[in-house]
């Protein structure tokens, strides 16, 4: 079958093509019609050449809301017309940290529009333990899962509770969804960045506790006058930015957790006696599991989770070409962009 794509055939460059498709399914597998793609900084790093271990070309789209279209002979997790979010971390199912349910970060992770071809394409066929679906769930609302499971996936690995005085620092959609997971938690929240709107919309939106403005100054007194007088128990980066990762070790209250969500591709470094005198808990968080997904999709079933905030653009699929750059424009103000199919 012929099949309508989107391919990035070198940084900077999109091509739209007719590519030849099997639709033939093997016995654990589900063919899936994509109806909605999310695009998220993942894919404008790739576009711009800046995404480590990656190669050319590549079919990205790794956030997807779609339907079952067809299913193997051995698939009972879902039935064909079903809509279904797709979790893209294909884990290889035997090395020690899948063994040990760590699926998100296992040895020979591939990632769906990452590491191995994605969802911007009108057909994909994933194993289907990689779907989840719901009867009343918008094919945009699954969309929104993957994203949201990182920040999901982040407030588990720091253990948020109630008690707990929270500092995210970047407020992009990635520290958006630990603001609103945290926020869900029933923790109080203050995010930090330098960018005003995107501290705007997180008062707006999210209904976070206070937000810091960070200037020249030392964030400290702002920070702690958000929480009345007290430093953080839990803090997150998720900047990606080396300096402020470095910096957030003095955030954090004495024997407090720091989370890093944001990624940075070099040498992080700490001083020691910081670190010691406050006996930091410092975490890695990466993508998410199995069980951050049926949360999400239970979470917005219930309307616990708003994604009404969510999604400031949308795009049609033949208007990619021409519309990717505007998106990456900071004027643009976009928090996530979907492409509709
Ligand atoms: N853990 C994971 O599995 C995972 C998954 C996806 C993305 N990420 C990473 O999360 C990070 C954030 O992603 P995003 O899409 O939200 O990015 P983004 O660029 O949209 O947002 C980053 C935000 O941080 C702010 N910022 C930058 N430097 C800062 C500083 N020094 N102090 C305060 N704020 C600062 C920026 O103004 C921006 O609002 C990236 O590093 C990305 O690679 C991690
Ligand atoms: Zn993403
Ligand atoms: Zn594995």
């Amino acid at each position: 079958m012929i099949v309508k794509t989107l391919i990035l055939t070198t940084p900077g460059q999109f091509s739209q093509a007719d590519t030849d498709f099997d639709r033939t399914v093997q016995a654990h597998e589900v063919l899936l019609k994509i109806h909605r793609i999310g695009i998220c900084g993942t894919d404008y790093h790739a576009y711009r050449g800046k995404q480590p271990f990656f190669s050319y070309p590549r079919i990205l789209g790794h956030e997807l809301g779609a339907e079952v279209v067809e299913i193997g002979s051995e698939v009972t997790n879902v039935a064909i017309g079903d809509k279904v979010a797709v979790e893209p971390y294909l884990n290889c199912g035997v090395c020690q940290p899948c063994r040990n349910g760590k699926t998100n970060c296992c040895e020979k992770l591939q990632v769906l529009g990452v590491h191995t071809d994605g969802g911007m394409r009108e057909f994909l066929k994933v194993p289907t333990r990689k779907v989840y679906a719901s009867k009343t769930l918008s094919y945009e609302q699954l969309a929104l899962v993957e994203t949201l499971g990182i920040g999901s996936h982040a407030v588990n690995r720091a253990q948020v509770q109630a008690h707990d005085l929270v500092l995210v620092i970047g407020a992009g959609p990635i520290g958006l969804s630990v603001a609103q997971f945290a926020k869900l938690k029933g923790a109080t929240v203050v995010v930090m960045d330098m960018n005003a709107s995107r501290l705007a919309f997180c008062q707006q939106q999210l209904g976070v506790d206070a937000t810091v403005l960070l200037q020249n100054t030392d964030p400290v007194e702002e920070i702690r006058k958000g929480l009345n007088g007290d430093l953080p128990t839990v803090v997150f980066d998720a900047t990606g930015n080396s300096s402020s990762m470095m910096q957030a070790f003095k955030l954090v209250a004495h024997g407090g957790r720091l989370t890093f969500v944001g990624l940075f591709q070099g040498d992080i470094t700490f001083n020691d006696p910081e670190f010691h005198r406050r006996e930091v808990t410092l975490l890695a968080s990466r993508n998410a599991l199995p069980e951050d997904f049926i949360g999400i999709i239970k979470g917005m079933e219930d309307g616990a989770i708003n994604t009404q905030p969510w999604i400031s653009h949308r795009v049609a699929f033949d208007d990619l070409l021409t519309s990717f750059e505007n998106l990456l424009q900071p004027e643009s103000n976009v928090i996530k962009a979907v492409i509709e199919l």
